[in-house]
């Protein structure tokens, strides 16, 4: 019995969120496990209702959950940023997900922009660090308003941090069926700080000598993974760096509609989630493609353990995706959130039967 903490949150993210469950649902009763579902309403709605972003008690009800699932999170009505660090930081820095984990990989050629570019030549674990940088609200202003105004944010690394999610990234990298090569993105040649990222990285990598040490500025790295993506295989690098390139890596796979992540920490509870955002335009629309929430529960589902409960629904998006039954992943696919979803229970049911 798993108990999963859900927040379907604003704009698209509960529509998609409900295939995902769907697909949870089938999962379970193909695999024989049971879950336990939480739901808690936190978004813009609950916010202009109430004035409470997430419940005082919420944090430690999920301490002791199994897994969280969310959808998206952000509405035009409210101030930029307020719900996005009062939820989703909230969850990340309140529960230390300290590594978020992006894959990117391509699941059938004709989704990807690059050219001549197969499955093989696409596949990216990107490792993010998620609890400090410029995420952490250290900063403020001065004479806001002003013609003298200043703004500051600061760029925080802790040793601590910093060495968890690199050791995190080699241990990643080492289980990875690929060449054993993990690549840095840092800036070090114009952000000083981000030394303690290579001296780090360096000594942390000496009891790692089966992988490869790569390093690569994250600007060169833009560029090398539209230019070259089949070099990389396992990538660690800072908060902010890792937000940008994994919006790059998502159009590399085809589109935000396919690109998930989890929010990690190791033994404890974590929190999964497509990479798109709520896309408000499309909000009840029954018109977002809701795979990338379908691929973040597989990967919840491999978090917990349930590995081939995690291929199944994964490998169903595959094959749905690859026969180009759904052929393309925008919200112009001419398919609705909840017939991709169906698509996708329709196929689990008939590969795990064709696999008895
Ligand atoms: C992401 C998002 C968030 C981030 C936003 C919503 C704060 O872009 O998960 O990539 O910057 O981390
Ligand atoms: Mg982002």
């Amino acid at each position: 019995m798993y108990t999963i903490g859900v927040i379907g949150g604003d704009g698209i993210g509960p529509e998609v969120t409900r295939e995902a469950l769907r697909a949870l649902e089938a999962a379970a009763r193909i695999f024989g496990f049971e879950t336990r579902l939480v739901d808690y309403p936190f978004g813009a709605d609950h916010y202009l209702k109430t004035k409470e972003l997430m419940s005082p008690t919420a944090l430690s009800e999920m301490r002791s959950m199994d897994a969280l699932f969310l959808g998206a999170i952000g509405d035009p009505r409210l101030p930029i940023g307020v719900l996005e660090r009062g939820i989703v930081g909230e969850c990340r820095f309140g529960l230390d997900l300290f590594v978020n984990l992006r894959p990117i990989k391509l699941f059938s050629e004709h989704l990807c922009p690059l050219k001549d570019t197969k499955p093989e030549d696409l596949d990216i674990l990107v490792v993010r660090e998620n609890t400090e940088d410029v995420y952490t609200g250290i900063g403020g202003f001065l004479k806001k308003g002003t013609p003298d105004e200043v703004a500051l944010q600061e760029m925080i690394y802790t040793r601590k941090g910093v060495e968890r999610v690199i050791r995190y990234a080699f241990e990643a990298c080492r289980k990875r069926a690929k060449n054993k090569k993990l690549t840095l993105c840092d800036k070090a040649n114009a952000v000083a700080a981000h030394d303690l990222w290579r001296r780090t990285f360096e000594e942390v990598g000496a009891s790692y000598p089966d992988i490869q040490r790569d390093y690569a500025y994250v600007d060169a790295m833009c560029m090398w993974m539209v230019k070259n993506p089949e070099t990389f295989d396992t990538v660690v690098t800072t908060n902010m760096f890792g937000d940008i390139i994994t919006d790059l890596g998502a159009m590399l796979q085809g589109g935000l509609g396919i690109a998930a992540g989890g929010n990690i920490h190791p033994g404890r509870v974590s929190m999964f989630e497509p990479i798109h955002g709520s896309a408000p335009k499309y909000k009840g629309k029954n018109v977002a493609n809701p795979l990338a929430a379908i691929n973040a529960m597989a990967m919840l589902l491999d978090h917990l353990g349930l590995a081939a409960a995690a291929a199944a629904v994964e490998g169903a998006v595959r094959t749905l995706l690859v026969s180009k039954r759904i052929p393309s992943l925008g919200a112009d696919s001419g398919l609705k959130t909840d017939q991709i979803g169906g698509m996708v229970l329709d196929e689990l049911a008939r590969a795990t039967a064709r696999g008895k």
